[in-house]
């Protein structure tokens, strides 16, 4: 039972046809003709708007009606009608027509023509209202319940980890420090020891240290939620705040922990071709010619696996010239990630056994001593879209690792304890949503599929 009324979305999914509706949203085009005007209402629901008819005989059309223009939210009353024109099932016959806000057409930024997504950029707080962006929004929303979904249905706890913390998870140094101090407050050998917590806090780089606390009190466990990074980095697929999945699984080793990175991909795809396919549409048409069937070929076919050693392999024997050389040991890049997908496998790609030099701590040490159990899955048009691993379960093996990295035992002196009563084999991957978004919608840039981005020099609300 809806507890308000029917939206668009609903209306069409079963016309109502010759009953009364009530439409709320926003005025996309007016167009007059021969004592009527023909009004293109979309109400965020779905992408389609409903055309609704108003005639010269309304009480308010003279003096309302023929004034709306693009942007001006509208309350329509009346009957819905199989509609005459084309491109369209029904219509509304409006009785009312109420005006509820007005927008002023000489500052109103968005015409009927199509704008760059660097202009709308610039008008984030308005953009959402267009039909691409607001494809976006509904995609993500989509995604983001299908996630929760998938491992309810799996039977994973859902766990809320905290935003600000006190352990660097990745070992980066790219946390956002938290203070309650003045910024001239901040001095001496110990400028945290007055501060709010007494020692220095910052806001997550990852949930994923915290999830492992429940991981081995509830078995299989995920946090989602957002996730923040000071890396300078400004490209099309790095934001200071992004919104990451990390499940954390007990009793369960690297080859489990890609079979559900891998099921949960296909399943999340499947989601979006079955329940967003009029947005789908939109960007396979105008965004990224393709895209469907390119998310067909991701739901329908295996993924392609490759250790890191075989990847280096693969890029050096490519006679490709990449702008990072390639040798045994360095980080992988975007470039590389790249040409692995969409030239060597043309499917996503999982890359195991990184070197351990370039992971970090809480991997588990391979046998040969200089690997680790990671894995990253890479995407075509984005590359890395997960990280994961097996982590570290051996007590000594960890604390050597840590001395090793340089870690305050005393401060991790918890994450050992992991390890002292009833460690277990675990593993967990993070999924980076917005790099999903872009990878299921086709945006070229990350700040497009988040609603309101942060990027160094950006946060303006
Ligand atoms: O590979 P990362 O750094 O892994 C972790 O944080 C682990 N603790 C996850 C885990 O095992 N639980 O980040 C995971 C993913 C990346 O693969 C990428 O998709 C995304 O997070 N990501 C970013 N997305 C947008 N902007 C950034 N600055 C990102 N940094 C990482
Ligand atoms: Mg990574």
């Amino acid at each position: 039972m809806h507890v308000l009324p029917p939206r668009i979305v609903d209306i069409l999914r079963q016309p109502p046809v010759n009953e009364p509706v009530v439409i709320e949203g926003w005025l996309r085009t007016r167009r007059d003709s021969g004592g009527f005007s023909f009004l293109e209402i979309n109400d965020g629901s779905c992408l389609q708007g409903l055309q609704v008819i108003a005639e010269e005989r309304l009480p308010n059309y003279d003096i309302e009606v023929k004034k709306l223009s693009a942007g001006c939210s509208v309350r329509v009353r009346g009957d819905l009608v199989l509609s005459p024109a084309k491109g369209q099932a029904v219509e509304v016959r409006a009785q009312s027509v109420e005006v509820i806000g007005w927008a002023d057409p000489d500052t109103y930024p968005l015409q009927k023509k199509r704008h760059s997504f660097e202009f709308l950029r610039s008008i984030a707080h308005l953009r959402s209202r267009t039909n691409a962006l607001g494809a976006v929004t509904r995609i993500r929303s989509a995604l983001s319940f299908a996630i929760h979904r998938f491992f309810h249905e799996q039977g994973f706890v859902q766990v809320h980890t905290p935003v600000i913390t006190t352990s660097d998870c990745e070992g980066a140094g790219e946390m956002f420090t938290v203070t309650a101090l003045e910024p001239g407050q901040l001095t001496g050998d110990q400028p945290f020891a007055s501060d709010f917590f007494g020692r220095r806090a910052g806001l997550t780089v990852s949930g994923q240290l915290q999830a492992e606390i429940f991981a081995q009190s509830h078995g299989r466990v995920y946090t989602f939620g957002p996730t923040f990074r000071a890396e300078n980095s400004n490209t099309s697929r790095h934001l200071a705040e992004f919104w990451m999945l990390e499940p954390e699984m007990a009793f369960c080793d690297l080859a489990g922990d890609m079979a559900v990175a891998e099921a949960m991909m296909k399943y999340l795809i499947r989601v979006a071709l079955d329940e967003c396919a009029d947005d789908l549409a939109l960007f396979d048409q105008h965004v990224a010619k393709g895209l469907i069937d390119k998310l067909i070929q991701v739901r329908d076919q295996p993924f392609v696996h490759l250790t890191y050693t075989q990847a280096v392999a693969e890029l050096q024997q490519s006679g490709r010239s990449f702008a990072f050389p390639v040798q045994w040991g360095i980080d992988l890049q975007a470039e590389h990630e790249r040409y692995l997908c969409e030239e060597v496998a043309r499917a996503p790609v999982i890359v195991t056994n990184y070197p351990k030099g370039i992971k970090p701590f809480y991997m588990r040490l391979d046998e040969d001593g200089r690997t680790v159990a990671a894995m990253d899955m890479l995407v075509a048009g984005i590359g890395e879209l997960i990280g994961g691993s097996q982590r570290e379960d051996r007590f000594d093996v960890l604390a050597e690792r840590m001395a090793a990295t340089g870690l305050n035992m005393e401060e991790y002196g918890w994450y050992l304890d992991l390890r002292r009563y009833g460690s277990v084999p675990h593993a967990g991957f993070g999924l980076g949503f917005e790099r999903l978004v872009q990878f299921v919608t086709g945006m070229q840039n990350i700040r497009d599929v988040i609603p309101l981005p942060r990027t160094p020099g950006h946060a303006p609300c």
